[in-house]
């Protein structure tokens, strides 16, 4: 198989492991799964599996007539049902000794903390789903919600979802054209954002950013703004549009019932990378979302009551909406949240959280575990580390050196690794351990979890053999999976049902070993993980050409040993235009002022021109090729094959090693 953005030194890495770590006998005597009894009942009818568990672990108003209408690609779960996904991570807690467990526990970046009970999440809620119904937000309406990891971004999902509004999360680390395209895209009547949100110490002035994107946004009536940072962060409240949440809130009625709503109810757009320069907002709908979200934290993370359970992701990405939100809220789970960075005041700060709450299990990303092996042990060698009982990983693949340092420097060989494969597209996490019940190897994700149908195809769609590179696929509907997307159902067929008609197309590369392992290699498109952040290049591309002094631009992600991949763009500059360094700084503060600083790219090189095929299109695989210092691929099918030579040249001239 060719892959465009395969990581090499990864594929070898993975190709020598052999380690195998069955659970360990206490954490398996306790889980929630021992065995792997699960597996065959869902793979005997996956149907029958996923609707007994709704019927006995969700509550439903109205039962559903019918588990599955399936008429590829469309899916429709649990048909008939009324659910109400409020109702299900707030309201039905309250009502069992759970009224007073702390729902969310949140610690502030400056070291200031709040601890919501379900009791007093159930009255936030209905405030905020009242102060939204003030607005005139209706059931069906879209709300934009633009903050960072503040309580009121949970607190204002719940209430959208008490209500039947939509909500579209931004992730508060993009900039005004980012969240102008989202908002125009869903045509949201309302959103939400904060004065200022706390980044390393200093303020993001996420209100001016909002005022800034809604200038183009004629859908927008009203404009809600949390106070977070206060005088640190000033902002103009514009008469008529713009409200404070606590006022709102103030003069709201306490008391809103959850609303009975379709199971197929749409619940929130996310918005997420192709392989076009325009994001696509991916749409989940509410009963079979909230299945798998519920089934998944409860199995995978193995949530028990007692648990401090704690997901380091952004609530902007859909990690932080399954695994932040609605999985653990469903399961009744003590919820951690953390509004700041990482190595903020110090390099040991998540490991501070882990030792003050006595956080049980923690959730992240190889990227934090491979920046903590930098950092060095000292860090997590401060803290006490004993309450971790259960570590998992998600967004990218895990090299096999950083998941026996994770291990091994934070589990103390104690505790399971759970290595979580999904996308925003799945919804929730399709292929994992699951933690009781099966031997880890390090670097896979290992099976499907049950009722999952995923496999491996080459070219022509056919199943390869044992250890053979191709694509992944998923053969059978499953309850959370994206139901379309967001304005273009046209686009849903064909970017993930047409390529290999019948079965969902994932956009990764994968092998699977002769035990049925999965090993994810990484995407086979367009799309980049930069740091577990998913890019596309089409879109940083397209950002790049607006610039006035750029001609033609083509970016690719190349290997980094920390972030997994960064951003190398290759410019051409149009005439008149003079490469230096002054000029590529500005081209990289461009793209952190368009989309966002995770998409601005590491490296910039300039060059005289693109390769090309005879039907124009730009070979990003050669260009891989250069940016990763390896010998030039196949140069044939270009329309001129002596720009890889100038290129390669003038990036050997620009002081950058060859392999
Ligand atoms: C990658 C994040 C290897 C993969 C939840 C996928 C992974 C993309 C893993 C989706 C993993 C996610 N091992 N690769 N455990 N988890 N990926 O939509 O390339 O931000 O297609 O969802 O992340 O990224 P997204």
């Amino acid at each position: 198989m060719t892959t465009q953005t395969q990581d090499t030194s990864l594929l070898e890495s993975l190709e020598k492991e052999r380690r195998k770590f069955p659970p360990p006998p206490e954490f398996k005597k306790k889980a929630l799964v021992k065995s792997k009894a699960v597996y065959k009942e869902a793979d005997s009818d996956y149907e029958a599996f996923w609707a007994k568990y709704a019927e006995t672990e969700l509550h439903w108003f109205k039962k559903w007539d019918k588990a599955l209408e399936w008429n590829a690609p469309w899916a429709k779960w649990f048909v008939g049902g009324q659910i109400n996904i409020s109702y299900n991570c707030v309201d039905r807690h309250t009502t069992t000794w759970r009224r007073t467990k702390a729902a969310i526990v949140w610690e502030g970046e400056p070291g200031d903390s709040r601890t919501f009970t379900y009791q007093d999440l159930h009255r936030e809620v209905q405030l905020f789903a009242n102060a939204l119904k003030d607005l005139g937000v209706q059931k069906g309406d879209r709300v934009t919600l633009y903050t960072g990891m503040v309580p009121e971004l949970p607190i204002a999902m719940l209430a959208c979802a008490r209500i039947g509004a939509v909500h579209s999360v931004v992730f508060g680390g993009f900039t005004v054209e980012a969240l102008r395209d989202r908002i125009n895209d869903s045509q949201a009547k309302v959103v939400i954002t904060q004065d200022g949100g706390w980044r390393r110490g200093s303020i993001v002035p996420l209100k001016q950013f909002a005022d800034q994107a809604v200038q183009g946004c004629p859908t927008v009536e009203k404009v809600v703004v949390v106070r977070r940072a206060g005088e640190k962060a000033p902002v103009t409240m514009q008469a008529g549009r713009d409200f404070w949440w606590h006022e709102l809130t103030a003069k709201a009625s306490p008391v809103c019932p959850a609303e009975p709503l379709d199971s197929e109810h749409p619940l929130y757009i996310l918005y997420t990378s192709g392989t076009t320069g325009k994001p696509k907002g991916i749409l989940h709908t509410t009963g079979g979302y909230l299945l798998g979200a519920h089934m998944t934290a409860k199995w995978v993370f193995d949530i028990k009551d007692e648990d401090y359970y704690w997901c380091t992701a952004d609530i902007g990405w859909v990690t932080g909406h399954s695994y932040i939100v609605y999985g653990p809220l469903s399961n009744g789970a003590t919820s951690v949240m953390y509004e700041g960075a990482p190595d903020f005041p110090e390099k040991d700060r998540f490991w501070a959280i882990v030792e003050k709450y006595r956080v049980n299990t923690c959730y992240t990303s190889p990227t934090f575990i491979r920046t903590c092996m930098k950092w060095g042990k000292e860090y997590p060698n401060r803290r006490d580390l004993s309450s971790l009982r259960l570590l998992g990983t998600v967004g990218e693949p895990i090299n096999p050196e950083a998941w026996i340092w994770y291990n091994e420097t934070i589990g103390k060989g104690r505790c399971p690794i759970v290595d979580t494969w999904w996308q925003t597209e799945t919804g929730s996490i399709l292929i994992t351990p699951l933690p009781g019940a099966v031997t880890t190897k390090p670097g896979s994700a290992t099976i499907p979890f049950p009722g999952i149908a995923a496999e491996i195809v080459d070219e022509q769609g056919k199943p390869v053999p044992p250890n053979t590179g191709g694509y992944l696929v998923v053969s059978r509907p499953w309850p959370s999976m994206l139901r379309s997307i967001w304005g273009d159902p046209d686009r849903y067929v064909k970017q993930y049902w047409s390529r290999f008609p019948g079965r969902y197309f994932t956009g990764d590369g994968a092998r699977r070993d002769k035990d049925g392992y999965f090993w994810i290699t990484g995407r086979v498109d367009d799309v980049v993980k930069v740091a577990g952040h998913r890019l596309s290049n089409i879109e940083i591309e397209s950002a790049l050409v607006a610039h006035p002094a750029v001609a033609e631009a083509a970016t690719v992600g190349r290997d980094d040993a920390v972030k997994g991949q960064a951003i190398a763009a290759f410019v051409v500059l149009k005439s008149g235009n003079n490469p230096s360094e002054p000029l590529k700084q500005q081209l990289k503060q461009w793209i952190g002022q368009k989309i966002g600083p995770i998409a601005r790219p590491d490296d910039i090189f300039f060059s005289a021109d693109l390769p090309k095929t005879r039907s124009a299109k730009i070979m990003r695989r050669l260009l891989r090729d250069i940016a990763e210092g390896r010998v030039l691929g196949d140069t044939t099918t270009l329309s001129d094959p002596k720009v890889m030579e100038d290129i390669r040249q003038s990036y050997i001239a620009e002081g950058k090693e060859e392999a």
